[in-house]
């Protein structure tokens, strides 16, 4: 069964159409890709999926179940979460309470909730930054505590919206790596990434938008290949 179905999707700012009709559908387990230009509707797309706003037109359906408009506690509870392209941690709180505060999403218990965070701040190798203020982290660290918050709120699907971005190549490497541990976990993930050797490493499909409409969909062979997509975003940059 498709973990996640997005169906017709479309979301106007005013005049603008951040997403256009996209629909496309996730196995569960797989790691999608999506990537197009600055713009494009990427992270629209993830605030229509999760909820954090609902689509002008479509739906989307986790698990079988309507998400249109779902409080973020909700959301987090079925089991979906998502990292933010710029990084906002509770400055002033440690890092362990920052993974704390996403692990109290499933579990009431202070004790169980520590726990959890440090299991998780071990996954993402920052357990010695513990007890250190997140605020004063470099960014390398804060992208990796965010994936440590998103992790202790149990997800099955885990959205990452450019947890690459500002990484240099030793930073990403790490990253990568990562994504595929969760991976071999069967947390299923949807990635949002410019580097497109990395895109292609970790996918096992693409979807690319372009001016909020899907341009194309495909294996990462597919993907290269393809005229318009090399034409629309591919062709000068990368
Ligand atoms: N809350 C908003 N209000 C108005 N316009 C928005 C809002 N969020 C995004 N947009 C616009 O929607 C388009 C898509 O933006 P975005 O989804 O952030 O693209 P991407 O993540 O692919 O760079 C852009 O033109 C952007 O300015
Ligand atoms: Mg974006």
């Amino acid at each position: 069964m498709a973990i996640l179905e997005i169906k017709h999707v479309s979301k106007f700012f005013g005049g603008l159409a951040a997403n256009s009709d996209v629909s496309f559908t996730m196995a569960e387990g797989m790691i999608m890709g999506l990537i197009g230009p600055n713009g494009a509707g990427k992270t629209t797309l993830f605030n229509c999926i999760t909820g954090y706003y609902p689509p002008s037109r479509g739906e989307v359906l986790f698990k079988g179940r309507k998400m249109n408009g779902l409080q973020p506690d909700k959301v987090c509870k079925l089991g979906m979460a998502r990292t933010w392209q710029k990084v906002r941690p509770l400055a002033k709180m440690t890092v362990l309470d920052n993974v704390m505060v996403g692990a109290l999403c499933r579990t009431n218990s202070l004790k169980a909730a520590r726990e959890i965070a440090q299991e998780q701040l071990q996954v993402v190798r920052l357990k010695q930054k513990a007890g250190f203020l997140a605020g004063g982290l470099p960014i390398g660290e804060r992208k990796k505590l965010e994936v440590a918050r998103v992790l202790a709120t149990k997800p099955e699907l885990l959205l990452l919206d450019e947890v690459m971005g500002g990484l240099n190549p030793a930073e990403s490497e790490e990253i990568i790596q990562l994504i595929l541990d969760i991976k071999r976990q069967g947390i299923t993930q949807m990635v949002i990434e410019h580097d497109m050797k990395a895109i292609m490493r970790i996918s096992d499909r693409i979807v690319v938008l372009n001016s909020g409409e899907k341009l194309a969909e495909g294996s990462p062979e597919e993907i290269v290949n393809n005229q318009a997509v090399v034409d629309a975003y591919l062709g000068s940059e990368h």
